[in-house]
């Protein structure tokens, strides 16, 4: 049994206050008999939940992609920083969605939410290897050496150790790197551990997702298509 507000939610219909006045307005039926109390319990397995006659399918599997901009944490809540969960619009913000690992506060780029536990979890493990690609501006420029080390998979100075990973020098100061995993600033961390401080950070790319022109800040819903081809990327190492 769950609140039936919570259910219309989790449907899609709106954020809890969007949900309000459709109930309030005698638009939601629960087995024909209209329902105007959010708190009243329902059963979706039983029950018959419509909005304007239509059935309402309950909790959707839901993955959004954000292009994140600098300076917000990534955490659901936080009592000083500005979270990732502020940039999503308020419609989303009640689906239960987590982030899928996370960016620093400094780090811009792709950034998934899902509100699929099993799926959140195959995701971040690094068992299941999906690849997410970083560009990088930092000091100095990647040699061969710094290239072999990274492949070789590194150990940081605190004994941290990493998966081999791929560097890629692409300018003077400019790098593409590629993990399957998201260890504590990993990356700044193993630029960092070869002499080359990273100035700049953005993740272009996770598994077969790229941003693909979504603007600084923005969301968008991916396709269960989409979905469907991030869980078949078990990610194998370009
Ligand atoms: N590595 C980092 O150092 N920071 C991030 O945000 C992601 C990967």
């Amino acid at each position: 049994m769950e609140r039936l507000d919570k259910f219309l939610c989790d449907s899609g219909v709106g954020s809890r206050s969007q949900v309000k006045p459709i109930l309030k307005a005698g638009r939601v039926t629960v087995d024909g008999i209209v329902i105007r109390d959010g708190a009243v319990k329902v059963d979706p397995g039983k029950q018959t939940v419509c909005l304007d006659g239509s059935p309402l399918g309950g909790k959707q599997r839901l993955v959004v992609m954000m292009n994140k901009p600098e300076g917000f944490v990534t955490a659901t809540e936080d009592r000083e920083e500005r979270t990732v969960m502020e940039l999503l619009p308020s419609e989303l913000r009640c689906q239960d969605l987590k982030p899928v690992g996370r960016l620093d506060k400094a780090t811009e780029g792709l950034l998934l939410f899902t509100n699929d536990g099993d799926l959140l979890h195959r995701l971040i493990s690094p068992k299941k290897e999906v690849p997410k690609v970083y560009y990088a501006r930092h000091e100095g420029a990647a040699t061969q050496e710094d290239v072999e080390a990274f492949a070789s998979g590194m150990v940081l100075r605190d004994g941290t150790k990493c998966l081999p990973a791929v560097l890629e020098a692409i300018g003077p100061g400019e790098s593409l790197v590629t993990v399957c995993e998201g260890k504590y600033h990993q990356v700044r961390r193993m630029m960092a551990a070869r002499g080359m401080h990273v100035s700049y950070l953005e993740r272009r790319k996770e598994g077969p997702l790229t941003l693909d022109g979504l603007p600084r800040g923005q969301v968008r819903m991916l396709s269960e298509a989409e979905i469907q081809e991030l869980e078949g990327n078990t990610g194998n190492m370009p």
